[in-house]
C-alpha cells in the first residue's frame, strides 16, 4: 500500500537576522490514508513546525514532502495555496474563527472562496456538518456567543467543508474543558473512523491514546512511535522524555 502522506528527510531552519534555529532535523515519516496519528513532544521540539510544513503553510528547508501525488517541497507560493484550499483541513488550539461572521458563514466561507461551487450545494453541506455536530441550533449566532467547545466544534465543521484529504489539528483540546475536550476528541474519532486521516499535535496523553498512532519528537527529530491505546505508556514515555 501506498502511503498518503510522506516525509523523507525533512529539515526546517528559521532564519531570524544573523541566526539561524534549526526546528526540525531531518525527518521521515509515512502516514497510511485513513490513520490518526497523535504528535508529542516538548514544548518547542518542533511539532507545530511539522503540522504547518505538512498542511503547506510553509515550506522545508530540505529534503521531500509528498501527499498523495502533490510533491509539496517542490511547490511555490500560488501552487502551496491551492493545494491548501483543497486537500488540507486545520484546527487550532484557539479556534481562529471570524468573529464577525455567524457560525454558519464561517463555515461556508472555505467552500465558497474554492471556485465553481453551488451555493445551494455548500449550504447543504454545512448544514448536514453542523447536525452532525450539534450545532445546528447555533447557525445564526456569533463565535462569541458560543462556549469553547462549540466554538471547536464550528472550527471542525469548517475544515471538513471542502472535504480534506488530511485534516491537522494543533492541540485542539489545549483551551477546553475536559469535557468539551473529550467530545472534540469524541467528534475526530468519529471523523477517522468514517475514513478521515488526521494528524494532531496534543500534550494530553490521554488525547493522544485516542489516536491509533502516537509519535513522539524533540530537538526536531522523531524519537518513538507507539500505538495509540496505552495511556500510561505514553504519559510515561512523554515524562522521559520531557526529564532526560
Ligand atoms: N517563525 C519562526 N521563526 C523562528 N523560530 C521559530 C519560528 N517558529 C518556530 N520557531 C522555533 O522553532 C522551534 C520549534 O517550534 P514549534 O514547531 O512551534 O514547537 P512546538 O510546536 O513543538 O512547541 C522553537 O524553538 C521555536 O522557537
Ligand atoms: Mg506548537
Amino acid at each position: 500500500m501506498t502511503a498518503l502522506v510522506r516525509l523523507v528527510n525533512v529539515e526546517k531552519i528559521y532564519k531570524t537576522g544573523a541566526v539561524a534555529f534549526t526546528a526540525l532535523r531531518g525527518v521521515s515519516l509515512e502516514l497510511a490514508e485513513g490513520d490518526f496519528v497523535a504528535v508529542m513532544g516538548p514544548s518547542g521540539s518542533g511539532k507545530s513546525t511539522l503540522l504547518h510544513l505538512l498542511g503547506g503553510l510553509d515550506r522545508p528547508s530540505a529534503g521531500r514532502i509528498e501527499v498523495r501525488d502533490a510533491v509539496l517541497s517542490a511547490m511555490n507560493e500560488t501552487a502551496l495555496a491551492k493545494f491548501r484550499r483543497t486537500h488540507i483541513g486545520f484546527i487550532f488550539q484557539f479556534f481562529n474563527l471570524i468573529d464577525n461572521l455567524t457560525v454558519q458563514a464561517n463555515i461556508e466561507l472555505p467552500a465558497l472562496l474554492q471556485s465553481g461551487r453551488e451555493r445551494k450545494a455548500v449550504r447543504q453541506r454545512a448544514n448536514a456538518l453542523m447536525e452532525r455536530l450539534g450545532i445546528l441550533d447555533q447557525a445564526r449566532k456569533h463565535p462569541w456567543e458560543l462556549s469553547g467547545g462549540q466554538q471547536q466544534r464550528v472550527a471542525i465543521a469548517r475544515a471538513l467543508i471542502n472535504q480534506p484529504t488530511l485534516l491537522l489539528a494543533d492541540e485542539p483540546t489545549g483551551n477546553l474543558d475536559s469535557k468539551s475536550g473529550q467530545e472534540v476528541l469524541h467528534i475526530l474519532r468519529e471523523c477517522n473512523a468514517q475514513g478521515q486521516t488526521i494528524l494532531m499535535v496534543t500534550h494530553d496523553a490521554s488525547a493522544a491514546a485516542q489516536a491509533k498512532h502516537v509519535i513522539f519528537i524533540r530537538d526536531g527529530r522523531l524519537v518513538e512511535e507507539m500505538p495509540g491505546v496505552d495511556v500510561q505508556r505514553i504519559a510515561q514515555f512523554m515524562i522521559t522524555l520531557t526529564e532526560t
